[in-house]
């Protein structure tokens, strides 16, 4: 029997900070989802393939070979082959996901890959649409929010960390934009489904936020 944790939030929660974290205190196997829909992103942005272009989106991503597969405990993202880990974390590549992830044809071929992840060993799996969709009856449900403006400031100070420009108040306008794309799109937008426990992370420390998770799965695991 294997144990399923879902951990679903607005962009710049921490999810795959603390996701990453839990899964290592449990030794579970960590899922990012996101990453998966960023590497169909990457296809996209190399072959010129205008995002708003649905019909060509999902015919390019359709042939793709997208597999999971982890090097040293940490996931690996491979695309047609190529491990594609350091190309997906840009803005743009996010921008890209956020994009072409509302089309069905993208998150039926993902949500398949995911829940045959979630079938075969404890996982922690993180995303948009984990606990009301790829996997409805995982033993845990989390919501991981925080204020806008944390999440932006998260946003900047780790562009200024990595000496790259960056301006709060445009980041700010950029988190909303990504937030109502992922909120109200037609397939699977994020929502708190009623079971899911919130955690507010805008004042907590990741090992706080971590702590929280594992207690709450404690009173589930059997
Ligand atoms: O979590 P992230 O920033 O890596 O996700 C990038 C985009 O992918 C996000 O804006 C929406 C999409 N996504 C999704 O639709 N469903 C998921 N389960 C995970 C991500």
């Amino acid at each position: 029997m294997s144990y399923q944790i879902a951990i679903d939030g607005p962009a710049g929660a921490g999810k795959s900070t603390i996701a990453k974290a839990v899964s290592k205190e449990l030794s579970f196997v960590y899922v990012d989802t996101g990453a998966m829909y960023r590497a169909m992103a990457l296809l996209c942005i190399r072959e010129k393939i205008d995002g708003g272009n649905e019909d060509k989106v999902v015919s390019a991503c359709d042939s793709a070979d997208v597999k999971i597969t982890y090097k040293d405990g940490a996931q690996v993202v491979m695309l047609n082959g190529e491990d594609v880990n350091g190309f997906i974390r840009t803005q743009e590549v996010g921008d890209m996901a956020s994009t072409i992830s509302v089309y069905k044809g993208i998150r039926e071929k993902l949500v398949k890959l995911q829940q045959e992840l979630g079938e075969k060993e404890n996982v922690v799996m993180d995303g948009r649409d984990i606990a009301s969709c790829v996997l409805p009856h995982a033993d845990l449900k989390i919501y991981l929010d925080a204020d806008v403006s944390v999440r932006a400031k998260r946003r900047y100070d780790e562009l200024i960390a990595k000496g790259q420009p960056a301006n709060l108040e445009k980041i700010t306008e950029e988190v909303k934009e990504r937030d109502y794309r992922d909120m109200h799109r037609d397939n699977s937008p994020l929502v708190r489904v009623p079971e899911a426990i919130l955690v507010d992370s805008s004042y907590m420390t990741i090992d706080e936020v971590k702590n929280a998770i594992i207690a709450e799965f404690e009173k589930v695991r059997k």
